[in-house]
């Protein structure tokens, strides 16, 4: 599983990287970026909590 966070979604909020920050960051753009690699197992509840959690639904997972 993968993660992408859209650009022109993503309002900054910090939810993600605060969820999982092993897979979102915040980039000096102030928007959040995921991780390019394949999401360790072990972080994927966490990454699906910080999609889940995003106000804007900005996150997407994906095979
Ligand atoms: Fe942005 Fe959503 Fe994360 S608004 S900072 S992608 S929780």
């Amino acid at each position: 599983m993968k993660s992408k966070v859209d650009p022109d979604l993503c309002i900054g909020c910090g939810l993600c990287p605060s969820i999982c920050p092993e897979v979102y960051s915040m980039g000096d753009d102030g928007l959040a970026h995921a991780i390019e690699e394949e999401i360790p197992e072990d972080q994927l509840q966490d990454a699906e909590d910080a999609r889940d959690g995003c106000p804007v639904s900005a996150i997407d997972l994906f095979e």
